[in-house]
């Protein structure tokens, strides 16, 4: 008799500590010894601010400026489409949104054959002032940041990422590679790859194939 009573009162615990006692709401700001950032000024949608001369909450873009995703109305076309976003290849590197594709987006992009000379020499403008820190001028991952400590920076002339892969890790980033989509809009990162699809090759190509453009000039 006593175990039975003794294993009621260790049931009838077990039940109160799962099923009841959970605490009231309460609804006062709890203490906060480091309050970070939680508790902060703002306007809700739709809200007034008699903050602003004009009463109202929601603000115009400023002059002049570009927010991402957006499209103000008025703004050219071409200023807009550069950093907004849908799933298709051309601004994910990914078909079905699922596997990284490869090839250039040539329609999206508005390639042709005259201005593709200017498209790889603006890639090799971004590549030099964004990449070319870590990856190297030649790409070979010996760039002086590298040199200066920046673990495991991969050589990008012997990638076998397909151009899908490649724009992912340009827009996200990757261990300790930062990520560049919000500095770097669809079409320079398309330029990129396709310079060093050209870097690669070059690096790569047999003598022949090479030479006569090197002494033509064009490879400087
Ligand atoms: C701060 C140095 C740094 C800068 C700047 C940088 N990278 Fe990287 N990158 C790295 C590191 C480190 C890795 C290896 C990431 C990992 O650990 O997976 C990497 C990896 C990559 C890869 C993956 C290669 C592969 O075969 O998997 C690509 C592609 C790449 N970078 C392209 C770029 C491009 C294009 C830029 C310029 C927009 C750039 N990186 C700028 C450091 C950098």
């Amino acid at each position: 008799m006593r175990y039975f009573f003794i294993i009621y009162v260790l049931l009838a615990v077990l039940v109160v500590s799962i099923g009841g006692l959970r605490g009231k709401k309460f609804k006062d700001a709890p203490i906060r010894v480091f309050p970070d950032m939680d508790e902060q000024d703002r306007i809700d949608p739709q809200e007034a601010s008699d903050f602003f001369n004009d009463g109202l909450g929601a603000r115009q873009p400023v002059a002049a400026t570009v927010p991402q995703g957006l499209k103000p109305a008025g703004l050219a076309d071409e200023m807009t489409k550069s950093f907004t976003n849908d799933n298709s290849y051309h601004q994910t590197g990914m078909f079905n949104e699922d596997v990284f594709g490869t090839g250039l987006p040539v329609n999206e992009l508005g390639l042709t054959e005259e201005n593709l000379p200017a498209f790889l020499k603006r890639g090799l403008v971004m590549y030099n002032a964004n990449c070319s820190g870590c990856h190297g001028i030649s790409g070979n991952g010996k760039g002086v940041i590298a040199s200066y400590g920046v673990p495991g920076v991969f050589n990008l002339v012997t990638s076998k990422l397909p151009d899908g892969g490649m724009y992912d890790v340009i827009v996200n980033g990757r261990g300790n590679m930062g990520a560049f989509g919000y500095q770097i809009d669809v079409k320079d990162r398309w330029a990129i790859i396709a310079y060093l699809r050209a870097l690669q090759y070059s690096r790569t190509a047999p003598l022949d194939q090479v030479k006569g453009a090197y002494e033509a000039g064009s490879a400087k």
